[in-house]
């Protein structure tokens, strides 16, 4: 199993390319990049999977910070995206670790839930179901069995329906 730890300054080069290999595009790997220059972005909650042999980057995650209707409360809620496993070492596990440890990380910093845009045939699995069910309106043209949310705590999301503001980077999609 890889170690997962939180990317450093020099790691940022790496994942943009192992980004850019999974999702065979340049507007993952552009997202990080724009979250990372943000007051979005949460360092602890950067996560790379290490080859435990070499230490190479092999697999990233990125939870962001995002508001919920007009409040400026503290940041309560995430968004996970994007999460990319270089192509040679999909399969192994490496991106249900990546997952596992970054909502255990969020729950530890007091996030109360996590928001992503993904299938779920795969997020199912860590606990995501429709946002919409939380009273949550998809704010993409994605299809609205792909918006899913999960609680971290107990009544994560009560009282918390309302426009969903996501980080200026998810404008450049
Ligand atoms: C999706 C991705 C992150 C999964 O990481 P991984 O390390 O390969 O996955 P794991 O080894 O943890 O899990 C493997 C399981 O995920 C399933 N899976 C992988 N990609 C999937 C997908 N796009 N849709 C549904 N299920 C998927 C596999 O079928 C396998 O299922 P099983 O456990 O029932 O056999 C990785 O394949 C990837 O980087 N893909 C390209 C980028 C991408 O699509 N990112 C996620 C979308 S937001």
């Amino acid at each position: 199993m890889p170690t997962i730890v939180p990317e450093t300054p020099k790691d940022s080069h790496t994942i943009h390319e192992v980004v850019r290999a999974a999702f065979e595009s340049d507007t993952e790997p552009s997202l990080v990049d724009g979250i990372r220059n943000s007051s979005a972005f949460i360092p602890e909650l950067s996560l790379v999977a290490r080859d435990t042999n070499d230490s190479t980057v092999i697999g990233h995650v990125m939870f962001s910070r995002l508001r919920v209707g007009n409040s400026d409360e503290g940041p309560l809620g995430l968004v996970l995206a994007p999460l990319a496993v270089a192509p040679s070492r999909q399969g192994e596990g490496v991106g249900s670790q990546l997952v596992y440890v970054g909502l255990d990380r969020a729950t530890e910093l007091g996030y109360r839930f996590v928001v992503l845009h993904g299938p779920p045939e795969y997020y199912h699995r860590f606990g995501f179901s429709p946002a919409e069910r939380f009273g949550f309106e998809n704010p993409f043209d994605t299809p609205s069995r792909e918006f899913m949310a999960a609680e971290l705590v107990a009544s994560g999301l009560e009282g918390m329906s309302g426009n969903l503001k996501y980080p200026e980077a998810f404008k450049h999609l």
